[in-house]
């Protein structure tokens, strides 16, 4: 248990029994307690544990205005023998710490995020579904709490860690989705912010995401903001083509976010002997590829997502059709191997679960 002092204020009334782990949906529920910590004066200060609720806030609060916070996006899963793992935290913690730094907000101490989370998830274990294929999501979350409507980094912060149970994050399961490219709009520019943790990425995807839905598609797949012919991500993947047997991804050029299931699948794939390429990939060398008969597989890689398959590729006036309605054997592997180290099943040599 963790040596730092964290106050523990546990719920009366837990809501456990009204969660039906059968029918988990993604983000909706949320555990039993979250953690709080407070900045000021230089310092965090006074972690605590305590039942999830409402925070309270001022409208003037400055994140509401600038946007100055940065999240993480993370899972817990039931482990063998009964422990919990949660899965790659030091490289969560590595991009968490570099997403504050861009947005000038004061590093959260490796042991307030580590050790807080390691007792919030202990707290919460009972919350960790027992299923396959099933997690807790882990949401750790910093923002400024200045009142003030002057556009200045603020001097005091909030970081709160949530947890919701969950089940697949597309409502097509593990089955093959679409994406289109929306020529209008670009995800992140290089020097931008594209490439770290914040919300604001997230809530300029939208219009385009929304748009790529009422025409039929599950996601808008992200081009390169001045060209808008290199392949850049999903809204919540990294991408990766099976071009004959080489495994190819973009390459991380600064407004791509580095994700952590990116770099599991390309470490998996070095170790498997495969060959792989982070190389810029264009729209056009798609098609060719497809055209030729060489473009076996395309998926999307997160932790939300885990491994998704790409069944439909739009652009421009074509539209590709890859592989059968299935996921594809060298996504399967990637899938299984990786939920299988996640859940204790295959063996993790380079420790990359935090067992409780
Ligand atoms: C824009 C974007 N790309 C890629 C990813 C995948 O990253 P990770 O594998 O760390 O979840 C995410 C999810 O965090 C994301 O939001």
């Amino acid at each position: 248990m963790s040596e730092l002092p964290i106050k523990i204020k546990k719920t009366p009334h837990s809501r456990l029994s009204e969660i039906d782990f059968d029918h988990l949906t993604f983000g909706e529920q949320f555990s039993d307690h979250m953690l709080e910590v407070r900045y000021s004066e230089g310092s965090w200060r006074d972690p605590l544990i305590l039942p999830y609720g409402q925070i309270p806030m001022y409208p003037a609060v400055s994140t509401l205005h600038y946007g100055q916070a940065v999240f993480e996006g993370m899972k817990a899963y039931q482990y063998k023998e009964d422990k919990v793992s949660i899965f790659r935290l030091d490289n969560h913690y590595d991009r968490f710490r570099r997403s504050c730094e861009r947005v000038c907000i004061p590093e959260v101490a490796e042991d307030v995020f580590k050790e807080g989370m390691k007792a919030l998830v202990e707290i919460d274990r009972q919350w960790v579904p027992k299923e396959k294929y099933k997690s807790l999501y882990i949401r750790p979350i910093v923002f400024a709490s200045d009142q003030t409507l002057g556009l200045r980094a603020s001097k005091n912060y909030r970081f709160y860690i949530i947890c919701s149970p969950v089940g697949n994050y597309y409502s097509e399961g593990i089955k093959p989705i679409r994406l289109t490219t929306m020529p209008k709009y670009v995800r992140a520019v290089l020097g931008g912010v594209g490439d770290v943790k914040v919300p604001g990425n997230y809530a300029a995807s939208l219009q385009p995401t929304t748009k790529a839905q009422q025409l039929g598609y599950t996601q808008v797949l992200w081009l390169d903001a001045i060209e808008h012919r290199y392949v850049e991500e999903v809204g919540s993947m990294n991408i990766f083509f099976v071009i004959g047997d080489v495994l190819v991804t973009p390459p991380l050029n600064g407004s791509i976010l580095p994700g952590i299931t990116r770099k599991t699948v390309l470490e998996l794939a070095v170790k498997k002997g495969m060959t792989v390429q982070e190389r810029p990939v264009t729209m056009q060398e798609v098609a060719d590829f497809h055209r030729q008969g060489t473009l076996k597989e395309v998926f999307g890689a997160g932790t939300a997502a885990v491994i998704s398959p790409v069944g439909v590729i739009h652009h421009d006036n074509y539209q590709i059709t890859i592989g059968s309605d299935e996921m594809g054997p060298v996504a399967r592997w990637f899938y299984d191997n990786i939920t299988g180290i996640q859940h204790g099943e295959v063996e993790d040599p380079d420790s990359w679960c935090t067992l409780l």
